[in-house]
């Protein structure tokens, strides 16, 4: 029986999959209400990742410069969780991608590199962005150090207090880290005024970061955005792209079950996306999302145009959303604390592709102790999300008494983030369930935004 499953180097995937060339999207809208041309994105985002933003190519190459900075830690292993399964008396089979073995340690880095990469191409010479639990803002900062561009992190201050140690990696790769509402910006200044207390929101911080870029009157700031997007869903899929290369070296066609957690969807994406692929041409899998139930973007929320920012500074995008002022409740698990999803997951949602699931941060917490004390890995609090789901299907295969093949993406770990386990262990943290009102503001909110056609 193999636990670990390695690739060489030489066996990476070497064109990233864009699920945008299988399903249908539509448009995303700028202020006006009309779709969006490649120009009005620019003040933003370089025009190369604008086009790949845009393209319904099914096959992207992935240049070579970039799986050269890759190699330090991909292909990624995949790994067979043998010890739960004992643990859980399981007929199933539980293999899992193991994203935190990256430098930044979970699988942000993978579009952070190719993000700063395109950008170092377009001559962009400083790269703002927002960070919730702190992993995306450590590996971008991660990236630019290696391509000598300068990075500026807007981190939602209840993350920034509870990680210090965050803002600390961050600027051991040369980073900047500002707690947000920050007052480096307007918008942000304005929420400290309105809201001198606030845990602040993933949307906000985005606001920041949009707003630090857009106003470098020489044009050589760029934005970039750690989830959601089109591109950064693609380059997740190296992640899915290299399993299926790992899983067929045992003999596996396809798993039966696919699971990760969502905040805005990418590492989900990156698991999922290229057996997505499979399902639509015919294979029958079980993909499931995995969201906190204190924000249930997707199986609450509702299917409609909204903003990626509180601010309302981003283009209207067609997605499950809980509505751009939404703040969720300041779950440990940062990273999924955003109101909205990432327009492809949300167009797989509606399809059926795939099928949502809420579990609350108690549960999460216990499969990550299970977890722990089987497997040994301590995880991120928003990959216990997709540990939490894959204990629910390992225990309903032995119900059923089925031999099922479950895959899982480990989407990083948690060694920064410790202050949650410890309330967790303490017995402090209690469950949040979303009260009906708050989805009700939400569409009285929305009602007058434009609707899908
Ligand atoms: C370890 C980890 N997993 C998951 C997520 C959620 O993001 P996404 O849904 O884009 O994968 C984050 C976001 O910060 C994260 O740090």
């Amino acid at each position: 029986m193999s636990i670990k499953v390695l690739l060489d180097e030489s066996e990476i995937p070497r064109q990233w999959y864009n699920l945008a060339a299988d399903i249908k999207l539509q448009p995303p809208l700028g202020p006006d209400g009309k779709p969006l041309t490649p120009e009005s994105l620019a003040a933003v985002f370089p025009m190369n990742l604008i086009e790949q933003e845009m393209s319904t190519d099914r096959w992207i190459d992935i240049p070579e410069e970039i799986l050269d900075i890759l190699y330090r830690w991909r292909p990624s292993p995949l790994r067979r969780a043998v010890y739960l399964e004992r643990a859980l008396k399981t007929p199933a089979k539980i293999f899992y991608k193991d994203e935190s073995v990256s430098p930044a340690g979970s699988h942000k880095p993978n579009t952070a590199v190719a993000q700063a990469w395109y950008n170092k191409q377009f001559g962009t010479k400083v790269l703002t962005t927002e960070t919730g639990a702190g992993q995306w803002g450590s590996a971008l900062s991660f990236a630019c150090s290696l391509l000598g561009l300068e990075c500026k992190v807007f981190m939602v201050r209840i993350s920034f207090d509870q990680k210090p140690f965050r803002k600390v990696m961050m600027e051991t790769w040369g980073g900047k880290c500002y707690a947000s509402p920050s007052t480096e910006t307007e918008i942000g200044s304005k929420f400290l005024e309105k809201y001198p207390d606030t845990p602040g929101s993933l949307g906000i911080a985005i606001s920041e970061a949009v707003e630090a870029a857009v106003s470098d009157k020489q044009g050589t700031t760029k934005y970039t955005l750690g989830s959601v997007l089109n591109h950064v869903m693609l380059h997740q899929t190296i992640i899915g792209l290299e399993a299926k290369k790992q899983l067929a070296k045992l003999g596996i066609k396809k798993p039966d079950v696919i699971i990760g957690c969502v905040g805005g969807g990418s590492n989900f994406a990156g698991i999922s996306f290229p057996f997505i692929h499979d399902k639509i041409n015919g294979e029958q899998i079980e993909i499931i999302p995995v969201e906190p139930a204190s924000c249930p973007t997707i199986t609450r929320g509702l299917f409609t145009y909204d903003f990626g920012d509180s601010a309302g500074m981003t283009p209207l995008l067609l997605m499950y959303t809980l509505g751009h002022n939404f703040i969720p409740e300041p779950i440990h698990a940062g990273g999924l604390r955003y109101h909205g999803m990432a327009p492809l997951v949300s167009q797989a949602a509606r399809e059926g592709l795939v099928t949502p699931r809420s579990i609350h941060q108690l549960e999460c917490y216990k499969a990550a102790i299970q977890w722990a004390r089987t497997e040994g890995g301590i995880v991120a609090p928003e990959t216990s999300h997709a540990i939490a789901a894959t204990i629910q299907e390992a225990l309903k295969a032995k119900e059923e008494g089925k031999e099922k093949v479950i895959l899982m993406n480990l989407s990083g770990h948690g060694h920064m983030d410790l202050l949650g386990y410890s309330r967790y262990l303490a017995g402090d943290l209690k469950d949040y369930e979303l009260p009906q009102e708050d989805i009700e503001k939400a569409e009285a909110e929305l009602k007058d935004l434009p609707k899908p056609a």
